[in-house]
């Protein structure tokens, strides 16, 4: 049995890395700044997590959140604003946090080729990635392709106003949230200590398949029979450049069985 915290265990990954960690019969803290009602401070809740409120760009809380946890699993966001800004300083601050918890190992969950983006968020994920290879604890980065969730945001965003939007020229290796939870979790309770020299690891995950985003549209259309007109566009600035150097693809790495296609099917709340 492995003593987790995961911080961000409230958001979309967090929360399938919790559950499945939970199924597997570690104990789970998670924090984030608004857990969920009623459930915070609690030794545990109905699902087995114990849920604290912790603040990773003020530090508030995390000495509590972090305190006799074996390894931190990182799934914090910030997405634009002062959360952009200050992202790789709140992974700095979490990862100070830790090694005074005596935390042993901290995983965190970036962006493939976010290195190689001029994009400011690409950029933000690329900062907290030095923080990570820099830090003296063992540290693992896991890079993960574009989730399915994220494509059936964007054409459900677009499907409201009458037009399901498709990127001219963009291919995606999307990849199911439930497999990236999946391998943060391996990741996190892989046999220690790592290798000699290895006290930095980076591990990039893509899924099953690539597809140009016109031809995930349809299928989106297609399994949740919302209506919308396709539309193509070129995407300018940076990242459409990500997307046309094909930056978010590693066709040599084939994670995971789960398609978009199969993610939705068996997905009804993303309809
Ligand atoms: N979407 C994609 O296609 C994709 C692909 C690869 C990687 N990623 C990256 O994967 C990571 C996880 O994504 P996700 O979709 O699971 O994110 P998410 O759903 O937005 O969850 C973010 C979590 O972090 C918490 N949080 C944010 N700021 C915090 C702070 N200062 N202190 C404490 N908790 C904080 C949030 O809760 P509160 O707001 O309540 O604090 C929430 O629990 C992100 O870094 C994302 O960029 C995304």
């Amino acid at each position: 049995m492995t003593t987790l915290c995961i911080a961000g265990g409230t958001g979309q990954i967090g929360r399938l890395a919790a559950r499945l960690a939970v199924e597997q019969g570690h104990e789970v803290t998670v924090f984030s700044r608004n857990p969920p009602l009623g459930a915070a401070d609690s030794a545990a809740a109905d699902d087995g997590v114990r849920y604290l409120r912790a603040d990773a760009t003020t530090g508030q809380g995390l000495a509590e959140a972090l305190g006799g946890s074996d390894v931190v699993i990182d799934c914090l966001e910030g997405r634009s604003g002062n959360a952009l800004k200050q992202y790789a300083d709140a992974g700095a601050r979490l990862l100070a946090a830790a090694a005074a918890a005596g935390v042993r190992r901290a995983v965190t969950l970036s962006i493939i080729n976010c290195d190689a983006s001029t994009a400011a968020f690409y950029a933000s994920k690329a900062a907290k990635e030095r923080v990570y290879a820099a830090s003296g604890l063992e540290t693992v980065t896991v890079r993960a392709s574009q989730f399915h969730s994220l494509l059936a945001d964007v054409f459900a965003a677009g499907a409201k106003v009458g037009l399901v939007p498709a990127i001219r020229g963009a291919r995606f290796q999307s990849i199911s949230p439930s497999e990236v939870a999946r391998a943060l979790l391996a990741e996190a309770l892989a046999p220690s200590p790592a290798p000699a020299g290895q006290q930095h690891r980076t591990v990039t995950i893509a899924g099953p398949e690539i597809r140009t985003m016109r031809e995930l549209a349809e299928s989106w259309r297609r399994i949740t029979g919302r209506k919308g007109l396709i539309v193509e566009f070129p995407l300018p600035g940076a990242m459409g450049d990500y997307l046309r150097k094909g930056l978010n693809l590693a066709p040599e790495l084939r994670h995971g069985t789960e398609t978009f296609e199969s993610w939705l099917a068996k997905t009804p709340d993303s309809l």
